[in-house]
């Protein structure tokens, strides 16, 4: 049995820079249309320079592969005038809590303070990508997070907003009190709970921010997704560290999932017999929301099991050293 469908659009993606970038990109790149490049580099990406730098080095990383990425700028109080020169290249901005993540430092200590910002970017209809985590107890801290969400949509009822890798029934919830908010949701919160984490001996490779969540949570993610909900696209949050950044003492956030995420996704749907949704998810909801028009190109799966690989050039997939039902042909 085969499939064929539009590629899938990867709403929120990690490229990295430098030799992860070349090691990684390629991995998105065969099977995706586009995807949405995060800013939180070392030094974060938050100039008219620093962006173009950036995509000229991912298209390089995506050598002949056709596949777009959409650009974002790390949140901070930009002027009226970067923002005009600044708006036709992006795809949005994205927020972080100051220090709540993986190279967050640089983000928003003062929700009081950046009202004037996000007036310019409602004006300028540049939508908002949020890390939605307040600092709180870690399972508490979507949920918490609830509330700046809610003032930033009461304040701002035409600014489009994304809450970025959802893993609640609460944040699901919400979703469907603002008509400009949508969210995205990962792979990985649609199969693991805290219980994969750290339920038996300890996973670095599927500790992320945020971290996966309970049983309930999980379930109510797959309904929605399954279910076949408009306003939430596929962002694969694939956050690729070193082994030794992920097998050591203080182990760094992120799952990467870039190597099995369409195979996975593919075998998730048909486990679940909703194939006819898997296009919502992985692309129409994310031209609709955004209103983009990827580049045009085609994936066909075809049902042949492959063992995916324990590791790929020193970084360790989701799912390594299992199989997977699907394969990209
Ligand atoms: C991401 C990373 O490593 O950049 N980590 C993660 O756990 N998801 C940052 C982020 O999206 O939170
Ligand atoms: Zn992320």
């Amino acid at each position: 049995m085969t499939i064929t469908i539009d590629a899938p659009l990867d709403m929120h993606l990690h490229l990295r820079e430098g030799d992860m970038l070349r090691l990684v990109a390629p991995f998105s790149a065969r099977h995706c249309a586009g995807a949405v490049i995060m800013p939180n580099l070392v030094d974060p990406i938050d100039s008219f320079e620093k962006l173009f730098r950036y995509r000229s080095e991912i298209l390089a990383a995506c050598q002949d592969h056709c596949f777009e990425p959409y650009m974002t700028l790390f949140f901070r109080a930009y002027r009226r005038k970067e923002l005009e020169l600044l708006k036709d290249h992006i795809i949005g901005i994205k927020l972080y809590p100051a220090g709540i993540t993986t190279q967050s430092e640089n983000g928003v200590k003062d929700f009081d303070a950046i009202e004037e910002t996000l007036s310019l970017m409602q004006q300028m209809k540049i939508p908002l990508l949020v890390h939605g985590e307040s600092n709180g107890f870690v399972l508490d801290r979507e949920r918490e997070f609830l509330v700046t969400y809610r003032e930033i949509a009461e304040s701002f009822p035409s600014l489009h907003i994304i809450m970025e890798h959802i893993t609640t029934a609460d944040a699901v919830a919400f979703l469907d009190e603002f008509e400009n908010v949508s969210a995205t949701i990962t792979l990985h919160h649609l199969m693991i709970t805290l219980d994969n984490v750290i339920g038996d001996l300890m996973q670095p490779d599927l500790f992320c921010k945020p971290v996966a969540k309970t049983p309930r949570d999980r379930e109510a993610l797959r309904q929605a997704v399954f279910g076949g909900h408009k306003k939430i696209m596929f962002g694969s949050d694939s956050a690729p560290h070193p082994r030794h950044k992920k097998e050591c003492i203080g182990c760094a956030a992120g799952v990467f999932s870039a190597p099995v995420a369409v195979e996975l996704l593919v075998q998730l749907f048909d486990e679940e017999g909703c194939l006819e949704n898997l296009p919502d998810f992985i692309s129409a909801n994310a031209r609709q929301r955004y209103g983009i028009t990827p580049p045009q190109k085609q994936i066909t799966l075809s049902r042949t099991p492959w063992q995916v690989p324990d590791d790929h050039g020193g970084v360790r997939s989701f799912y390594a050293g299992k199989t997977i039902n699907w394969s990209v042909v």
